[in-house]
């Protein structure tokens, strides 16, 4: 059965440095790399209260545009390890990611597969696992990030949802903050508080948080083409 979650192609195809994708994806580093004044950061957890609202394809975006613009290593990795999904993004195989890291198979550097973007690295979920939960929760994680930190200027964690499952605040405890991904429209905002909770309460910094699909739901006059932001930006994702 076709898997319902897998992209078709690579994802980069999609992206285009001078889209209202890549401009938002700029503005989003810019709030980033001016979060702490004096204090760069080097790593980030993207989370989402729930499924589906677009994390694995925003973290995917944001390290593309990352890496791409800004000239900067970037180190992207599936940390979803119940619903992994970023080999599909970038059409790699699963395997050799970081379930076979975290079980001490291999060393962080078999692990990072090539893109056709020099700067961009990305570290696939690995082979499917029966305890996510056990292999994330291990002191060895830290040694992981620090050491991807070191071949690297930002390191990017597309995570599980905050709600359902705790992994992403294990991950987070690691990481310099965590971007939390709403889908407009969607998200309810009794969920959205929670999820805020639940990051504060762990403290992980909230770094900030991205609107996913707002064309779908902003009146037309807020939407792209009404500011003609369309020139010059064929392929539009939908
Ligand atoms: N802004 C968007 N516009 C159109 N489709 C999107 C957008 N963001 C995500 N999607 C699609 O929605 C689905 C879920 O996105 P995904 O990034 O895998 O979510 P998550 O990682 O939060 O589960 C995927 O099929 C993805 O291609
Ligand atoms: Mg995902």
């Amino acid at each position: 059965m076709e898997d319902k979650r897998k992209p078709s192609g690579n994802i980069l195809s999609f992206y285009e440095s001078e889209s209202p994708v890549a401009t938002e994806f700029r503005r989003v580093y810019s709030n980033l790399r001016n979060y702490l004044p004096g204090q760069e950061i080097k790593s980030v957890l993207i989370t989402s209260p729930a499924l589906g609202e677009g994390k694995s394809t925003l973290a995917s975006l944001l390290s593309i545009e990352i890496a791409h613009r800004h000239n900067k290593k970037v180190i992207l990795i599936d940390c979803d390890l119940r619903r992994p999904n970023l080999h599909h993004f970038f059409a790699l195989n699963q395997e050799k990611g970081l379930t076979e890291l975290l079980q001490g198979k291999l060393n962080l550097q078999d692990c990072l597969k090539p893109t056709p973007l020099e700067n961009l690295k990305v570290m696939t979920s690995g082979q499917e696992t029966n305890t996510p939960a056990e292999l994330i929760d291990t002191p060895y994680l830290q040694e992981v990030i620090a050491e991807a930190k070191l071949y690297s200027n930002l390191v990017i964690a597309d995570c599980a949802p905050v709600i359902p499952v705790s992994d992403p605040l294990i991950i987070g405890s690691l990481m310099d903050g965590a971007i939390l991904v709403l889908k407009a429209g969607f998200t309810q905002v009794e969920v959205a508080k929670r999820a805020v909770e639940i990051l504060r309460n762990a403290q992980v910094k909230l770094l900030g948080v991205i609107m996913n699909n707002m064309d779908e739901v902003l009146p037309y006059y807020y939407s792209y083409k009404y500011y003609g932001y369309e020139y010059g930006y064929s392929k539009k994702r939908k």
